[in-house]
């Protein structure tokens, strides 16, 4: 069993650190933030993942906390970093966090540093030389992105589709694919730019995918066609498949829109025009505000009308608001003069939506309003086209983001309902 020191304790680093430890390995997680770690130390887990409370407990004996670099890697055969590398304003990341951990490590450490942050292509050569030039040649470096999405993080820690890991020398990819071993998924051996280049690539594509049916669905719109069959008919297809193709109001988190810009960055840093990625950014951004267009479409100027906006979090499963479409949907309609109130089972945004009314219940959103809007698709929201909805609603019309609802039900309910590239309603509030 290996001796694992894990530097940030974040979605990625906390997932990591207590998956190694329930797989036998001594883990030890390294943060900055004093909070965190003593929340850690006792116990408690400071972000909502379903599985990982019970997968700290139970491998709690060999998983520790602590704020000190040189504790976490006492001992330790292998140094993985999750630091968190937030987009700057240019859409390159922030690699500052990266660098102070480098900055960090003990002269005449001899560990293997795992990068599981995401960073861009050509980091890898850039650390080495900083090594190098610490005097640190011992320390092997080694790129093994992460593919964990937030609200199946542990499961796809323990399930991978497959492991990749990218080194400067084929022997040094071995130690860290036996970390692995005991997954039984497929392991891709490779080089340092091309591990980093895949987690990008990969990230880039789903969220192209995604920005491509949500066009379909904009002309869905104007044809009278359902997306929901066209995408249903399209993933048939083994060369296209059906993941990520659910057309809705665009894609958000901490991952997609700024791997995105970062890829599109890179590419322009080297003189290259990624127009893909421009489009998929553009689009992604014009289908937020699609939402509004729609709610203007069934009353008319917004101002001093009262909506609903249901479910804050960027997707069901996490509290997660980092780039969550709900920030720019409610920003919007504030902005067009409507009174605002959300909803969401788990996510707080009280300190980001100041002039927004938060209610603890659905029914509580939706009473008095014009609209509701269904942003996240959260299953408590599943029966939101009910009686009791319709009856506590000033005019009862949904504006369904997430395609989540039965158009017909809600429609033979009552409900004005109009969906995203769903066949729209034959009439209007007005
Ligand atoms: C992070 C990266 O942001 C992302 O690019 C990568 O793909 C996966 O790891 P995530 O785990 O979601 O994503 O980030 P976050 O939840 O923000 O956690 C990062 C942690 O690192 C935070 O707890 C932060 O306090 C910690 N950190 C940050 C350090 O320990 N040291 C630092 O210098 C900066
Ligand atoms: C993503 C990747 O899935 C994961 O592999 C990577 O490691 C980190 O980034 P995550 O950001 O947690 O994970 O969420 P994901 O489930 O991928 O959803 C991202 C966004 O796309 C959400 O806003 C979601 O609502 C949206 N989405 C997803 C769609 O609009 N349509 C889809 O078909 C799928």
């Amino acid at each position: 069993m290996a001796r694992i020191a894990v530097f940030g304790a974040g979605y990625v680093g906390l997932v990591t650190g207590a998956c190694f430890a329930d797989l036998g390995h001594d883990v030890r997680v390294r943060d900055v933030l004093p909070e965190r770690i003593e929340e850690l130390t006792a116990g408690r887990v400071p972000i909502h993942e379903p599985g990982l409370a019970d997968v700290i407990e139970r491998a709690s004996d060999r998983l520790s906390f602590t704020l000190d670099a040189a504790d976490a890697l006492e001992g330790a055969d292998f140094a993985f970093i999750a630091v968190g590398t937030p987009p700057t304003y240019s859409g390159d990341p922030d690699l500052s966090a990266v660098w102070t951990v480098i900055e960090e490590l003990p002269a005449a450490t001899r560990v293997t540093l795992v990068m599981k942050s995401t960073v861009p292509p050509g980091t890898g050569d850039k650390v080495r030389r900083a090594l190098d030039a610490r005097g640190l040649g011992d320390v092997v470096y080694v790129s093994n992105p992460e593919f964990l999405a937030e609200g199946t993080a542990v499961r796809d820690f323990m399930r991978p589709d497959r492991v990749v890991v990218g080194a400067f020398e084929p022997e040094h990819v071995e130690p860290v694919a036996a970390l692995y071993e005991p997954l039984g998924s497929t392991i891709v051996r490779t080089d340092v730019a091309s591990a980093e280049m895949i987690k990008l690539a990969s990230n880039a594509f789903l969220s192209t995918r995604i920005s491509f049916i949500n066009e379909i669905a904009s002309v869905c719109e104007l044809v009278g066609a359902d997306v929901i069959d066209v995408a249903h008919g399209i993933g048939l297809d083994p060369r296209l498949g059906p993941h990520f193709l659910k057309a809705g109001l665009g894609f958000g988190g901490s991952c997609f829109p700024k791997d995105v810009s970062a890829l599109k960055q890179l590419a322009g840093n080297s003189g290259y025009h990624f127009q893909l990625l421009s489009a998929v950014i553009e689009v992604n951004e014009l289908q937020k505000r699609r939402v509004i267009q729609k709610l203007g479409k069934h009353l008319g100027d917004l101002h001093g009308k009262r909506i609903a906006v249901l479910g804050l979090a960027f997707k069901p499963g996490t509290d997660d608001l980092r780039e969550a479409p709900s920030l720019v949907i409610a920003a919007r309609l504030v902005a067009e003069g409507a009174e605002v109130r959300a909803w969401d089972p788990v996510a707080d945004a009280r300190h980001l939506l100041p002039d927004v009314t938060f209610s603890a219940s659905v029914l509580d959103a939706v009473r008095d309003t014009d609209a509701a809007v269904i942003v996240t698709e959260w299953p408590e929201l599943a029966d939101l086209a009910s009686a009791e909805v319709r009856d506590a609603m000033r005019t009862p019309v949904i504006i369904d983001g997430r395609n989540l609802l039965d158009p017909e039900a809600a429609r033979a309910l009552g409900f004005v309902y109009e969906g995203v590239g769903r066949p729209g309603p034959s009439e209007t509030a007005r």
